[in-house]
């Protein structure tokens, strides 16, 4: 499987000036095929990068709703995006209150919805977060620093089979076993370096990619746990596909192939019970350009559908 890709360059800037840039921004605003006075989710607003060609695109009777459940990140997509004024509306919140976060803005249906998942490079580039193996920080890699459970909870706390399964589970990481064997027996870890160390002499040096750290899935898995990744996901599908209005569309972006394969049951479950048409009958993948462009793409693959009329 393609594992969530953490570039091993120097560290960006943080704030506005930091490297992210949207994915596949091209496809995403033709999948989602937007017309000045659409009504868009962005449910991953993240840095604004996806939302801001977006609202690019809007007239004055459009708008676009963007949520994050990060509020740093949050913070960084308000200044960009204030330009447009109220076309935009920024909350807080996660998929699963998309509905909720809605009915209080009063935004009955949509015309398309997007999500962007995973990490922003504004969280994997902010050491004090601690999603990267890459930079000296505390274990706690919560999207939503109001969130109870650490990075550094699990890793420090849970028993070598709940670690060997989740190090499996969520990272499809074959040395799981090993991995988890030896966390057990180093911990506590208080910093992603520590547990860095402590992955990469797991794994058999036989075993190790020229070009992929040895800690990616480890690290992919844990914060999959820490923020409940896997299971709020369908529900934010769910969620925004039932308030697409007829020939609504809905594009995702994802990741890894864990995240991919929900996106794909979700879309044909959908397409099942005839309320979505799939657009997308293999995921689009960026091309070597963009790769060579933003190396952060290489994994992403983005499905579009579309809202079947009742
Ligand atoms: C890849 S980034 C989005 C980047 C954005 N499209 C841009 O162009 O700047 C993913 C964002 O989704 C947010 N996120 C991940 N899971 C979420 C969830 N369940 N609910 C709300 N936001 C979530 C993360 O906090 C992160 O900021």
């Amino acid at each position: 499987m393609a594992a969530d890709f953490e570039p091993t360059g120097s560290p960006g800037n943080i704030g506005l000036e930091i490297s992210h840039q949207p994915v596949l921004v091209k496809e995403v605003l033709e999948g989602l095929a937007l017309g000045a006075q659409a009504v868009v989710l962005d449910a991953t607003v993240g840095l604004g990068g996806h939302a801001e060609a977006i609202a690019q695109r809007l007239g004055p009777q459009g708008s676009l709703i963007g949520v994050d459940r990060d509020p740093h990140a949050l913070a960084v997509a308000r200044r960009r995006l204030e330009r447009f004024g109220q076309t935009v509306r920024l909350v807080q919140g996660n998929f699963g209150q998309i509905m909720e976060l809605l009915d209080a803005l009063n935004v009955k249906d949509l015309d398309a919805a997007l999500f962007d998942l995973g990490v922003s490079s504004f969280q994997l580039e902010t050491a004090e977060r601690g999603f990267s193996f890459a930079r000296e920080g505390p274990l706690d890699m919560r999207m939503d620093p109001a969130d109870r459970a650490t990075a550094a909870e699990i890793v420090n706390r849970a028993s070598v089979e709940e670690l060997i399964d989740l190090v499996r589970t969520f990272g499809e990481e074959r040395w799981a076993g090993r991995i988890a064997r030896a966390i057990v027996r180093e911990r506590p870890f208080a910093t992603t370096t520590a547990l860095a160390q402590t992955i990469r002499r797991a794994v058999p040096p036989g075993a190790r990619h020229e070009r992929i750290d040895p800690a990616t899935r480890t690290f992919q898995a844990i914060r999959i746990a820490v923020n409940q990744e896997l299971d709020l996901l369908p529900q934010g599908i769910d969620q925004a596909v039932g308030r697409l209005k007829d020939k609504g569309r809905i594009a995702v972006l994802a990741y890894h192939s864990l995240e991919d394969r929900i996106v794909k049951r979700a879309f044909r479950a959908k397409a099942g019970e005839g309320i979505l048409e799939i657009m997308t009958r293999k995921p689009i993948r960026p091309s070597e350009e963009e790769i060579g462009r933003n190396p952060r793409a290489r994994s992403a693959r983005l499905r579009i559908a579309r809202r079947e009329g009742s």
